[in-house]
């Protein structure tokens, strides 16, 4: 994969497909709302795709102008555009929309394109009805994406090859982390990653509850909380080292954090944590089942 730098915009590319006309690959966005922008937005601001190579499609004006005034990309008034003029189409419309887009405006996609569907619920085998014979891929993105602070899952389609996948976790990666797993795992995705910002926002208040009960006023108990969450995160993400060991390293003997410890635990904070995001697991498992 070629690296490039393109002057006109910072920061620089990170990586650029050979096309056969030499020309950076176009990202075409179906749809421009919460989800949509936020990936528009972190691929622009980490140069994955400079504004001349994307494009995106809303039917209402107020959407379009919005974009291209925060974005400097040019819009479209319908998906079938999008379509035709870019090389990865990425579908970020509502899943009750997405039928509206391919079966009602009749918005065909060329074989052999790479198309990346956010959409929820939406399988690797619904997209292909949609648009057969492209490369699709199906992602469970949390709404973390919208500070570049994502975790994803994705699974793909058979005739997806290493380097294509390469191409889509380096742009995806823009946003946040990315795993590949299998499809049948997607519900788990969705539990674990898709659901869980809701938990921590829940743990992250009850924190600050604690922090107003002790006397600290509001704003920087939620600040202090929320600082410790994402310190804590880093530390399981940079260190390595399992959670426990962590949780260990800062627990000294007779000290204040393993009180705390044994409360929670005694309180079921795991058992009731599991319980959270299975519950959320089993939720998707049906809502797959029905579709
Ligand atoms: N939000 C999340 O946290 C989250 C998390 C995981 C997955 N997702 C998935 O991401 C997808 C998008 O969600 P969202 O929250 O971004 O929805 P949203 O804010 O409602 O955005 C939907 C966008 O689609 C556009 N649209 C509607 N009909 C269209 C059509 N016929 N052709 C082209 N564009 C059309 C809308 O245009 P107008 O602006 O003109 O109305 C809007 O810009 C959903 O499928 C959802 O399942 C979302």
């Amino acid at each position: 994969m070629e690296k490039v730098e393109i002057d006109a915009f910072q920061p620089k590319f990170i990586y650029i497909e050979s096309l056969p006309s030499g020309m950076s690959p176009k990202v075409g966005f179906i749809g421009a709302g919460k989800m949509g922008r936020a990936l528009m937005g972190g691929f622009l601001s980490k140069g994955v795709v400079s504004p001349d190579d994307l494009i995106a499609c809303a039917p209402s004006e107020s959407t379009r102008e919005s974009i291209e005034n925060d974005f400097g990309v040019r819009t479209y008034r319908t998906a079938s555009e999008v379509c035709r003029l870019a090389d990865i189409i990425v579908i970020a419309v509502k899943p009750y929309q997405v039928r509206q887009v391919f079966v009602e405006e009749k918005a065909k996609v060329d074989k052999g394109k790479t198309v990346v569907s956010l959409v929820a619920g939406l399988t690797l085998d619904g997209m292909e009805q949609y648009v057969p014979a492209c490369k699709n891929f199906r992602v469970m993105p949390n709404h973390c994406v919208m500070v570049s602070d994502g975790a994803m899952g994705y699974c793909c389609s058979a005739n997806v090859t290493q380097d294509d996948k390469k191409k889509i976790e380096e742009m995806l990666s823009a946003v946040g982390m990315v795993v590949e797993v299998p499809e049948s795992s997607m519900d788990a995705i969705t539990g674990l990653a898709g659901s869980s910002p809701a938990f921590m926002y829940m743990i992250i208040d009850a924190m600050a509850d604690a922090g107003v009960l002790a006397g600290l006023p509001r704003k920087d108990a939620i600040e202090l909380a929320a600082q410790s969450m994402l310190g804590a995160a880093k530390m399981v993400l940079e260190t390595g080292k399992h959670p426990d060991v962590l949780k260990d390293e800062v627990c000294s003997p007779g000290g204040t954090t393993i009180e705390g410890v044994r409360t929670l635990e005694d309180m079921g904070l795991r058992s009731a944590v599991i319980a959270g995001v299975d519950a959320a697991v089993c939720k998707s498992r049906e809502m797959s089942q029905k579709k």
